[in-house]
């Protein structure tokens, strides 16, 4: 099957070590039929768009057959599209173009849990305690005299305890909602099934997977306590992408499941990968799911959490260096994601923050390794924090009042008011609404508008993918000497030198010793026949 597919843009099996992928929330890119929900072909037809913008790979949330309880990470047939995303011939359509433009295809791979209407999880439900059925999942017995309570105090991630009781009387164990039943990786049939997956969508030509709670498959033996709950201590057990260590995270043994799949990746040609998303207590346990016989790449989420400060930001960046030195695989850089706050809000939301999100944009490009930059971050779009509760569908709102729908609203494409062009004209309102001050933002709006974060993101792009500097073989970051609160580092690549400054010292700073600017994420100024880089701004200068 493999040699009618479509082959990949070129032969470079190590394309993914220093690529810029564009994250696409399917939901929410664009709507081609109109339904007011995103869709396969709406990404088909918006394929030059992302040729334009300059990154090499998409990334796509699940798209596959599922209720859409958790936004498809529920996924009821890993083999089909969900209709409402399309059909399979949709997606081999997309591939197709996308590798004729030069762009490679990475899916998302949920293996930690399946949906409730998962055949197998509804044949667990029919058959009786102990069966084959169950033995795919994680049915046990409660505690108590009549088993009336859950088997350990385990909390899901969305809120509430991490076991639901069955009607004769078991429990199993979800930890995320009660639509997500975890699967039991200790069962044979369950590593065989997935190993078959990976298969089919190689077979239709993906180039990688994002391994979505890659940490997470398999449990500590015993299923045992944990030892506090939040409920008693009002510190909460477990977090979205948290660092704590626990009975039922980064166990050892799930180490041979990375193991069996990368013989699988590596046999088909054109270097297919995968990218954990793997939340570990250290960077030397997050690194134990890289390497030649493991995964290619994993998340290091410490972005996403880093407050808009110049020590902060160099610590992020120091730790994720070091952590790809003990691998010797390049890092990965996350600025925002669907499941977090955009990066434009947490740095002060207004011209503030979106001064500072396109200067952040600046030092993450200049980074070595590879950047994932979420749909809408090249547009400056900010978090909606005023979405009414009943349009909300992040099934963590529910119970613990937090929800990821204000990252998740769609794309304005172009036009007045909402939709923005999300589909075509006159169609349903977005399934999400989008506020109707973002006429401004949009593609159409920003396109060939200089200054604007939509020009910002090509050109940076444009400059990343042909300076020698910023190659994957250029060399490692070397901090220079600076005045507090100003980030400055340089690459080099024979005798040119790229440098990045980002100032977060709250007054304008020199840069004129740095050579010639290539790009700035604000105009710089003259003065005192100095150049000068103005607050909360970035720039790159090259030196020959
Ligand atoms: C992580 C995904 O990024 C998030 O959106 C999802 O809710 C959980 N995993 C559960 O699959």
């Amino acid at each position: 099957m493999t040699a009618s597919r479509p082959t990949p843009p070129t032969a470079d099996p190590d394309w993914w070590r220093s690529a810029v992928v564009y994250q696409i929330y399917v939901r929410s890119f664009a709507d081609a039929n109109g339904d007011g929900v995103g869709d396969l072909e709406g990404i088909r037809q918006r394929l030059p768009y992302l040729r334009d913008l300059g990154i090499d790979a998409l990334w796509l949330t699940p798209f596959y057959t599922s209720p859409m309880v958790d936004g498809g990470y529920d996924v009821a047939d890993y083999r089909d599209v969900d209709p409402i995303f399309g059909t399979l011939a949709d997606f081999d359509a997309m591939v197709t173009d996308a590798h004729a433009l030069g762009l490679r295809i990475i899916v998302d791979l949920v293996p930690n849990h399946t949906s409730d209407r998962h055949p197998w999880f509804q044949a667990a439900l029919a058959a009786a305690p102990g069966s084959a059925e169950r033995a795919r999942y994680l049915f046990a017995d409660g505690r108590g005299e009549r088993g009336e309570l859950p088997p350990n105090d385990w909390e899901s991630i969305f809120g509430g305890p991490a076991w639901t009781r069955v009607a004769d009387g078991q429990w199993y164990l979800h930890l995320f909602d009660p639509s997500q039943p975890d699967l039991n990786w200790r069962h044979p049939e369950v590593r065989a099934e997935f190993e078959d997956i990976l298969r089919f969508w190689l077979d239709r030509g993906v180039d990688g997977f994002r391994i979505d709670v890659a940490h997470g498959m398999i449990k500590a033996e015993g299923l045992p306590d944990v030892g506090f709950s939040t409920m008693t201590t009002g510190r909460r057990q477990v977090e979205l992408l948290g660092k704590g260590r626990l009975p039922y995270f980064d166990q050892d043994e799930v180490h041979d499941i990375y193991r069996a799949w990368r013989p699988i990746l590596d046999s088909y040609p054109g270097g297919r990968m995968a990218v954990a998303e793997a939340w570990a207590e250290t960077p030397q346990r997050l690194a134990r799911y890289i390497g030649p016989d493991e995964l290619h790449q994993a998340f290091s989420f410490d972005f996403l959490d880093a407050t808009w400060s110049a020590e902060s930001f160099r610590k992020v960046i120091d730790t994720a260096l070091a952590e790809a030195t003990i691998v010797g695989a390049p890092t990965t850089w996350v600025l925002s994601n669907h499941d977090k706050q955009r990066h434009v809000t947490r740095y002060g939301d207004g011209p503030d923050g979106l001064r500072r999100a396109r200067a952040a944009a600046l030092l993450m490009f200049a980074l070595p390794g590879c950047a994932y930059v979420y749909q809408g971050e090249e547009l400056g779009l900010p978090e909606v924090l005023d979405l009414p509760d009943d349009v909300r569908q992040d099934p963590a709102f529910r119970r613990t009042g937090e929800s990821r729908d204000g990252c998740r609203v769609p794309i304005p494409w172009s036009g007045d008011a909402p939709p923005y062009g999300f589909g075509p004209a006159g169609c349903a309102e977005s399934w999400l609404p989008a506020p109707a001050t973002w006429a401004a933002l949009s593609v159409a709006a920003q396109t060939g508008v200089p200054g604007s974060t939509l020009e910002l993101y090509r050109r940076a792009l444009r400059i990343r993918r042909a300076h020698p500097a910023l190659a994957a073989d250029a060399g490692e970051v070397t901090w220079q000497e600076t005045e507090p609160g100003v980030l400055a580092f340089s690459r080099a690549a024979g005798d040119v030198t790229l440098t990045c400054v980002v100032n977060i010292s709250g007054a304008p700073v020199r840069v004129g010793g740095y050579g010639e600017p290539l790009v700035s994420s604000e105009t710089l100024t003259a003065q005192d026949g100095d150049r000068w880089l103005p607050v909360d701004t970035a720039a790159w200068f090259e030196r020959r």
